[in-house]
């Protein structure tokens, strides 16, 4: 069943076009039914491959696989009608070259159906790879600051700008995505005076996490958000606690299959008898 759909998807240009305006909403997505919650109220679902950590229990995105970004991309898309659906491109899927980064690219577009990719692309050739995309038709977002894929160079989770020289370093990479054409970038795990600076600097809004409120926009981790996680990082607010009602909720099931509370009458089948009244929860809407 089609859904309806009352606004046009939001696209790359769009975006861009937002610099300085009213902040962007970004989250993060895995899944169709997370999606189709989220869509009302972002601008833009990225398709993290933060998804290796929260969804599929790894220490870090470094075994994330452009299949896994793949599958969940296609998912996202099921979910989401209006805002523009970001796939990120996992490591070593870009790096090698920019005919590495396209072909890998192009893959993800055609095969979900995602309008945009983001590249944690660093150091002196990231415009390079960037502009190579964009100029053949691909919407890049970047990705500056802290950079997850480069966990195992920087031994662990560590913000920057903690030099003049990591800052310079930073706002040059900020600088290099923009002007190659990236339609937003992500600031992430930076000096509080460092993310303005690097908004100044740039024409494409910066979105930020860890990063600064003056920033064009903000994205978290939706798990993060939820609560569904015992520790988070300190940039995150939680805005709820679904691990305490998901534990609440499994107990409770659990207390009522011992009990044999649970099916109840009005929970079962009762076939060849009377026409059921009740339909069961659910019924008929999944396989
Ligand atoms: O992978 C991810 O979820 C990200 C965001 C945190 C920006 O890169």
């Amino acid at each position: 069943m089609s859904r309806h759909v009352d606004m046009p998807r939001v696209t790359a240009p769009d975006i861009r076009a937002r610099k300085g305006g009213e902040p962007i909403v970004c989250l993060t997505a895995y899944t169709a039914p997370i999606a189709r919650l989220l869509d009302p109220h972002c601008d833009l679902l990225l398709v993290g491959d933060s998804v290796g950590m929260v969804l599929h229990g790894l220490p870090n995105t470094v075994g994330v696989t452009l299949d896994m970004m793949i599958m969940h991309g296609q998912a996202v898309m099921r979910g989401a009608d209006r805002a523009l659906v970001v796939i990120d491109m996992p490591f070593g899927s870009f790096e090698a070259s920019p005919e590495q980064a396209f072909a890998n690219a192009t893959r993800v577009l055609k095969e979900t159906g995602a309008q945009a990719i983001k590249m944690e692309a660093s150091g002196p050739d990231i415009g390079d790879t960037i502009k190579f995309l964009v100029d053949r038709g691909i919407p890049v977002m970047g990705h500056v600051g802290l950079r997850p894929q480069a966990v195992n160079v920087d031994g662990k989770f560590r913000a920057k700008g903690r030099t003049r020289e990591e800052r310079a370093k930073v706002l040059a990479e900020a600088r290099a995505a923009d002007e190659a054409g990236a339609f937003a970038i992500v600031v992430e795990g930076v000096d509080e005076a460092l993310a303005p600076e690097i908004t100044a600097a740039v024409k494409a809004p910066t979105i930020g996490i860890g990063a600064s409120a003056k920033c064009d926009g903000q994205i978290l981790v939706t798990d993060d958000l939820l609560g569904l996680f015992e520790w988070t990082p300190k940039f995150v607010r939680r805005y709820a606690d679904l691990k305490g009602i998901i534990d609440k909720a499994a107990a409770a099931y659990a207390a009522d299959v011992r009990a044999r509370r649970f099916p109840a009458a009005a929970e079962t089948y009762v076939l060849g008898g009377k026409p059921q009244r009740r339909r069961v929860a659910g019924d008929g809407k999944r396989g």
